[in-house]
């Protein structure tokens, strides 16, 4: 098809359709033609000879010639053929331009007669020309914020070709963001314009590339392009966009100053500076902002303070991403701490006994305290204890509070302070601990006696102490404290031989010196026992007590007695030896004791004077008196002797004694010579004599009195009973000692002997026995030769051998 601007259709062939039409009606020379332009040299234009009806011969004949005017000549006649030849190529637009129609005028002159034709070779348009543009390519820089509807104005093309073959439309591709507007303008030519339809986005596409397109309406059509280069200019129409809106981090909590945490990212599509991100940091109320920074070019962000998870386990970073626009977004750095084991467990006592009784009971709790430690999971969980080998035990009361309570019963005795160290440690790897250390004292309580520091004590005692002599010191410890630990000593009551033991001894409360209260007298009590008690200060008190032996020793205080011979002042006991008598005769047997003890009581018996010393001796051991050689009538009848008597003591004490041997046959030869030894002692004998009657007298007045009291006292008495009971006999009280001497009134001495006898010196079971009969020898001065045996007496002193000890009441 071939439509043009009106819609009309030209065919090729209806020019030369034209031409002939033409050529029929211009008989009178005027002939029009219609070729197309560009046809080829020679090519036919028309038959003129024909057409005007003329001869091919007249042509020659007129001398046809033909007349193209100022045109060159396009046309040439061929007088031959008679027919219009095209000479050269024609080209219409640079013949006639844009004007329509373009024709070209020839006159053909024929002579002979001179004829005139006109013809009119009207050259049509081929479309031989492509509309063109002036330029390939147009630039613009169009905003991308160029609004809808936005007009650019692109240039025209040019088509050389006329009517149909003319430029007929413009098409641009791609018609994405722009369409076309063409606009008839008043010379009739077309304002070309591209409209934006659709936003420019640099950032998808920076630069467009569009082709205008002319087209003209030959067939075939021609076109030209241009190229229109479009550069989208950028607009800040882009916020940044972080590449992630959470991001997640964790951390230990002993992250160093400046860790790095995270890099965040934010993408602007701008360009420039309307791209350039820089991130910052929102928070406001936290303390974000002191524990974070971020790098403003590269949003790195670090760690700028001391994390500490017991404090926040969790923080959210709000970070925004700017570019220079203005425009933001924002995202989130979740920061997850992790917790370490950084805290030690802290120990805070609650409650505490800093001393509790040592009988108290098993479970008495001591301390109550709470622990602490603020790390989490196992970094947090704390377990406490304490030394083994304590009578402590820890207990859990709850998560955080332990107690510490006694474990078994507790002995200040054994241990008086206990410095109890309580650990506590977390389960943390690696763990945490802290310790405290607790000062507990146990108190007192009296539950020990005081011990004696023997079972029994034994001392000794020289006799005769000093009264107030101190014996020795029992001791008594006591392992308790204090009031509970102060003994003090006391003496138990007993009684000794019936006296009580404190007529003895007496014990210092405080310090437990043991005192003779008395001297003592070994010959009266060699030994006895007691006990001392010893108490504490306690309440109740306890007590102990220890027996005490005193053993006293014997000193050689006491000469030796010689019990035979008797020595008296006036009266005179002889031995007699019959002139026949042997060597070896035992003529008497001189008896001593000691009332002393062992050495102090051994007694050696030695002869001091003799009236011949040849005639007697004496045996040291057994004080036994024999004659040594054989008696002869010329001794004298009178032989005295004097024996000593020691005993063996330190300080050895010694007694004497005189006796009177007679050496005779019969008894008054002995008489006549033995008055000399009375009358020498006359004078001696009278006094005595005085003085035993003196006593008497006294004595007699003394009993009387006494009886005289007695019988008053027993009168009333008797009196009183009268007036109540029967009347009984009164019997007088005579001290038995006193009525029989008084009744021969010659008393001069009486004894009375207590024996102890035994086998062995050392032994103290004595057996005590009163002799049986009171040894009195009555001498008559003036008699001689009296003597008198005590058969009880003799049988004791006939076993020499025996040790005896008398006690003198
Ligand atoms: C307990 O500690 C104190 C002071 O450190 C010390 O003087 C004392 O001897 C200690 N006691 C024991 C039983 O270790
Ligand atoms: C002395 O101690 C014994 C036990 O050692 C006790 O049996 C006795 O009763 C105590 N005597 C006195 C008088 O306290």
């Amino acid at each position: 098809m071939c439509l043009d601007s009106q819609g009309r259709c030209w065919p090729v062939r209806q020019v030369l359709l034209f031409i002939s039409i033409f050529s029929l009606s211009s008989v009178f020379g005027q002939v029009t033609y219609s070729i197309p332009e560009e046809m080829s040299k020679g090519s036919l234009v028309g038959n003129i000879a024909l057409d005007l009806g003329l001869d091919v011969k007249r042509l020659k004949s007129g001398k046809a010639r033909i007349y193209t005017g100022d045109n060159a000549e396009y046309i040439e006649l061929n007088k031959d053929r008679g027919v219009l030849l095209v000479k050269e190529r024609i080209d219409r637009e640079s013949l006639c331009g844009q004007t329509t129609p373009c024709a070209l005028h020839l006159q053909i002159t024929l002579e002979d007669p001179i004829e005139f034709f006109t013809v009119t070779v009207e050259i049509n348009d081929i479309n031989d020309n492509a509309p063109s543009f002036k330029k390939d390519e147009m630039k613009f820089r169009i905003s991308e914020s160029a609004v809808i509807g936005a007009k650019f104005v692109l240039e025209r093309a040019m088509d050389l070709d006329v009517g149909v073959n003319g430029l007929q439309s413009y098409s641009l591709k791609p018609t994405d963001n722009f369409h076309l507007k063409l606009q008839n303008q008043q010379d009739g030519s077309k304002k070309v314009e591209m409209v934006l339809q659709k936003h420019l986005d640099r950032e998808a596409q920076e630069h467009l590339s569009l082709t205008l397109t002319a087209i003209d309406g030959g067939d075939p059509q021609l076109s030209g392009t241009m190229r229109v280069e479009i550069s989208v200019l950028d607009v800040n129409d882009n916020a940044p966009v972080f590449t992630q809106e959470v991001y997640k981090v964790t951390i230990a909590e002993t992250a160093p100053k400046g860790t790095v945490l995270s890099t965040v990212n934010a993408i602007d599509a701008d360009q420039g500076s309307n791209g350039k991100v820089s991130y910052s940091i929102t928070n406001t109320l936290d303390d974000v902002p002191l524990m974070f920074k971020i790098d403003e070019e590269n949003g790195v962000v670090a760690l700028s303070g001391n994390l500490d998870y017991e404090k926040a386990q969790q923080y959210e970073i709000h970070v925004q991403a700017s570019d220079d626009g203005g425009l933001t977004d924002s995202c989130k750095i979740i920061v997850e701490v992790t917790d370490t084991n950084d805290n030690h467990p802290s120990i805070n006592i609650m409650s505490k006994t800093n001393s509790i009784s040592e009988d108290s009971r098993t479970g008495t709790v001591i301390t109550i305290f709470n622990v602490e430690d603020p790390d989490s999971g196992e970094n947090g969980k704390v377990s406490c204890s304490i030394k083994e080998h304590m009578p402590f035990l820890m207990k859990t009361t709850s998560k955080k509070f332990f107690s510490l309570v006694t474990d078994s019963e507790l002995d200040r005795e054994r241990a008086s302070e206990y410095n109890i160290t309580v650990t506590c440690s977390d389960e943390g790897v690696p763990s945490l601990s802290s310790s405290v250390t607790l000062t507990l004292q146990i108190s007192d309580v009296n539950d020990n006696a005081p011990v004696f520091e023997r079972s029994s004590y034994e001392a000794y005692i020289v006799e005769n102490n000093t009264p107030g002599l101190s014996i020795f010191t029992v001791k008594a410890r006591d392992a308790d404290w204090n009031q509970n630990a102060r003994v003090s000593y006391l003496l138990e009551d007993s009684s000794v031989n019936g006296v009580p033991v404190s007529s003895y001894v007496s014990v210092s409360a405080d310090s437990g010196v043991i005192h003779a209260v008395r001297a003592l007298d070994y010959e009266q009590i060699k030994d006895f026992q007691f006990r001392v008690k010893a108490q504490d200060g306690g309440s109740p008190p306890l007590s102990s007590n220890v027996s005490v032996k005193i053993m006293i020793q014997d000193q050689n205080d006491n000469p030796p007695q010689v019990l035979y011979p008797v020595q008296t002042g006036g009266s005179l006991v002889a031995e007699m030896v019959p002139r026949s008598a042997d060597v070896g005769y035992l003529v008497t047997k001189v008896v001593a004791v000691d009332v002393d003890f062992g050495q102090n009581a051994w007694l050696s018996y030695k002869l001091q004077k003799a009236t011949d010393r040849a005639l007697f001796e004496v045996g040291l051991q057994n004080g036994e008196i024999r004659t040594i050689r054989q008696v002869t009538d010329k001794d004298a009848v009178k032989q005295r002797l004097t024996v000593i008597v020691e005993d063996n003591g330190q300080r050895s004490r010694s007694a004497t004694v005189i006796v009177n041997v007679a050496v005779a046959d019969s008894f008054p030869e002995v008489l006549s010579e033995f008055t000399d030894f009375t009358h020498d002692k006359e004078y001696n004998d009278n006094l005595t004599f005085y003085l035993v009657l003196a006593l008497a007298v006294v004595s007699f007045l003394f009993i009387t009195c006494l009886v005289v009291i007695i019988s008053v006292k027993i009168y009333r008495w008797r009196q009183s009973r009268v007036l109540y009971h029967s009347n009984l006999p009164v019997i007088p009280y005579y001290p038995p000692r006193y009525s029989d001497t008084l009744g021969t009134g010659t008393l001069q001495h009486v004894y009375n002997y207590e024996v102890c006898r035994t086998t062995d010196s050392r032994k103290s079971d004595c057996k005590f026995g009163r002799a049986g009969s009171q040894n009195v020898l009555i001498m008559d001065p003036s008699s001689t030769g009296t003597m008198q045996r005590i058969q009880s007496e003799k049988s004791i002193l006939d076993e020499p051998d025996s040790p005896l000890e008398v006690r003198h009441l």
